[in-house]
């Protein structure tokens, strides 16, 4: 195709016929006048029923910074569709991704919750408000819900989720995050599965900060706000606990114990040199001055057992002291008390 009748053909595409659309908004919306939550019951009676036991159900327009309190403040004005039944005649939000749909619920949550949402991780790789919540949750719930008897949950009876997410957590997290569900798998773990906090107490989803993790200063004042102990100041510090917790421990979960990405000694070892003494191989026949002094009752490797199997059998401070170690003239930042 010659490219002057390509543009040609973009230029109708963009304009439409005549150019009329870029003058005037679409004639259905421009049209459409607000009918009020009662019409919208007329025909969708259950839903309605059970929006009005949501959250949603309960807000007044003059609460809200849009024209319309119920339906219409998501759905928008309401009356050609009303009219006619036409499904295409009524904002769904079928793509939840779409950023239209996003705007729907920003108009009113722009301001507190969603105040960072633009910026943040999710909204930039395509997930949207309604990946993660829904709005009439009883129905959505009735039909994932049974009873023993595999009958399903009347709306009616159906629990709603907490926040209107359409599931609960982690699981609507593990939906997408299938490497921190294997890692929250792991014997040790936070303890999310269990119920005791869920990943939201770490993370706000609607974030921008460093990972989404709620707080708005370093990872570390994270942690410590429910592991005290750990904050310090100290007077014997340990370098790489005050840059980042996570240099040695996972948040999620890890196979070693005290969610350690890796296991004593080799943790330790990755920045530290083995000891002086762990290197040793203790004779096992008497010999040098005196027999006691070499005579390792373990066997040849006894120092190395002794040195190499937990650094934090002795350096048991390892997050950070107040009282000097000692064990050396002179040396007192060992961590060992
Ligand atoms: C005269 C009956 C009638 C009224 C009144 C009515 N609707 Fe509908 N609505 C329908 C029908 C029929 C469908 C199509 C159902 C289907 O395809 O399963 C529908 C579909 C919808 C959909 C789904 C659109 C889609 O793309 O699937 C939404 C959202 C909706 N209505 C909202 C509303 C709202 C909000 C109101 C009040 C302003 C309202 N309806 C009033 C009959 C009505
Ligand atoms: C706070 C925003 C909001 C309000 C208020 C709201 N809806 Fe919805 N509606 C949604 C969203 C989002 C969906 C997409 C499905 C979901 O997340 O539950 C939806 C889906 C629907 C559908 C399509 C259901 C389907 O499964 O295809 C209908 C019909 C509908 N709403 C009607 C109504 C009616 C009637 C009211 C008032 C009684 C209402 N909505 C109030 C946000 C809203
Ligand atoms: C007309 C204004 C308005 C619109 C539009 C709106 N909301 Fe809300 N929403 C509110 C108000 C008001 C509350 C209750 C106060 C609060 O928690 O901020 C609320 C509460 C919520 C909650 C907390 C619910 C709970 O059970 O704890 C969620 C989640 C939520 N909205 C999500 C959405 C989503 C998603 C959309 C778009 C589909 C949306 N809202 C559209 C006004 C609105
Ligand atoms: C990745 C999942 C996810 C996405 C995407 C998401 N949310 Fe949420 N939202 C949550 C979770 C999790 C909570 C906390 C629920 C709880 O109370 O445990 C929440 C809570 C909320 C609350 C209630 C806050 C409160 O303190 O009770 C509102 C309002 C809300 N979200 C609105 C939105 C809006 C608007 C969007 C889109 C701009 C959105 N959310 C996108 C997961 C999400
Ligand atoms: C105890 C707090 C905590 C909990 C609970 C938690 N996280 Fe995290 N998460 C973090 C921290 C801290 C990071 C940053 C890790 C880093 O910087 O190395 C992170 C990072 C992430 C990342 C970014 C990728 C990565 O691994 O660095 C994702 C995705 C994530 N978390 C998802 C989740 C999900 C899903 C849940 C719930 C199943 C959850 N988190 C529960 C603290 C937590
Ligand atoms: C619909 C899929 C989906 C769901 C559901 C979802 N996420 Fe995500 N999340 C993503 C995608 C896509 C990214 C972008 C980065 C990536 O691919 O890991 C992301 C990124 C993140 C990050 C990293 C943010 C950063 O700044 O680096 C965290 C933390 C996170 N999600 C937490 C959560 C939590 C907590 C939940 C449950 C409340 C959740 N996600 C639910 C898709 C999802
Ligand atoms: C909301 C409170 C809270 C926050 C924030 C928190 N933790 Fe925890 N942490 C816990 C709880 C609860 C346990 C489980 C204790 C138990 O089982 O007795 C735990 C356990 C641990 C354990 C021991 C795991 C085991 O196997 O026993 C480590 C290590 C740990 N957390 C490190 C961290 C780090 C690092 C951070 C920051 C990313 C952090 N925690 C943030 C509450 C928290
Ligand atoms: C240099 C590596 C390292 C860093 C950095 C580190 N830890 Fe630890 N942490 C350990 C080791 C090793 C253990 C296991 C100690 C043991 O077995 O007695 C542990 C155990 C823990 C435990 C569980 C046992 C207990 O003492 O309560 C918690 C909680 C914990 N760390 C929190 C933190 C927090 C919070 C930070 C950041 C302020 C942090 N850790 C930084 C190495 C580290
Ligand atoms: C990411 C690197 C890193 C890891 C992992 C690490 N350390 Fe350290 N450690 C340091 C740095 C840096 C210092 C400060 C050295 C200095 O000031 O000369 C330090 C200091 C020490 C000291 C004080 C000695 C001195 O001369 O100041 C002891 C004891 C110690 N670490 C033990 C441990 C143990 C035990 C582990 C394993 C649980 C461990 N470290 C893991 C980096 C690390
Ligand atoms: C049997 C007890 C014991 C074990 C196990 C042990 N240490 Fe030590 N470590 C000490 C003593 C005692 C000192 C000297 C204390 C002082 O200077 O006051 C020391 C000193 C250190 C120092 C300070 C620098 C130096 O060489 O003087 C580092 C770093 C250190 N140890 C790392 C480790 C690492 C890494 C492991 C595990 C591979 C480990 N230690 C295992 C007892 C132990």
């Amino acid at each position: 195709m010659p490219s002057v009748t390509r543009a040609g053909l973009a230029l109708v595409l963009i304009l439409g016929p005549a150019g009329v659309r870029a003058q005037s908004p679409p004639p259905p919306a421009a049209a459409a006048s607000a009918v009020g939550a009662e019409t919208c019951a007329t025909c969708h009676e259950d839903l309605a029923k059970q929006f009005t036991r949501s959250l949603h159900g309960a807000i007044a327009a003059f609460e809200t910074r849009t024209e319309h309190g119920k339906c219409e403040a998501c759905h928008g004005a309401g009356s050609l569709h009303a009219d006619s039944g036409d499904a295409t005649l009524i904002r769904s939000f079928k793509d939840a991704t779409s950023s239209d749909a996003n705007q729907t619920c920003l108009a009113c949550h722009r301001q507190d919750h969603a105040m960072e949402w633009a910026g943040s991780m999710h909204a930039s790789s395509g997930v949207g408000c309604t990946s993660c919540h829904t709005i009439h949750q009883s129905r959505q719930v009735a039909q994932k819900l049974t009873t023993a008897d595999g009958l399903a949950i009347s709306h009616a009876t159906a629990p709603a989720f907490k926040g209107s997410l359409s599931k609960s957590q982690p699981e609507l997290c593990f939906d997408c995050h299938k490497e921190q569900r294997m890692q929250f798998m792991q014997s040790s773990r936070h303890p999310v599965r269990e119920g005791r906090m869920t990943c939201a107490t770490c993370h706000d989803p609607h974030g921008t900060n460093l990972t989404s993790l709620k707080t708005s200063e370093r990872p570390n004042d994270l942690c410590i706000s429910c592991h005290a102990s750990k904050a310090g100041p100290f007077v014997f510090e340990h370098a790489p606990v005050q840059e980042s917790c996570m240099t040695c421990h996972n948040p999620h979960g890890t196979v070693a114990n005290n969610l350690l990405k890796q296991g004593e000694p080799f943790l330790c070892l990755q920045c530290h040199e083995m000891h002086f003494h762990s290197a040793r191989i203790a004779p096992t026949v008497p010999a040098g001055f005196g027999n006691t002094f070499s005579n390792n009752p373990n066997g040849k490797t006894g120092f190395m057992g002794a040195f190499n199997t937990k650094c934090s059998n002795c350096h048991n401070k390892v997050h950070g002291s107040d009282l000097p170690s000692q064990g050396v003239t002179g040396g007192g930042k060992a961590l060992t008390r």
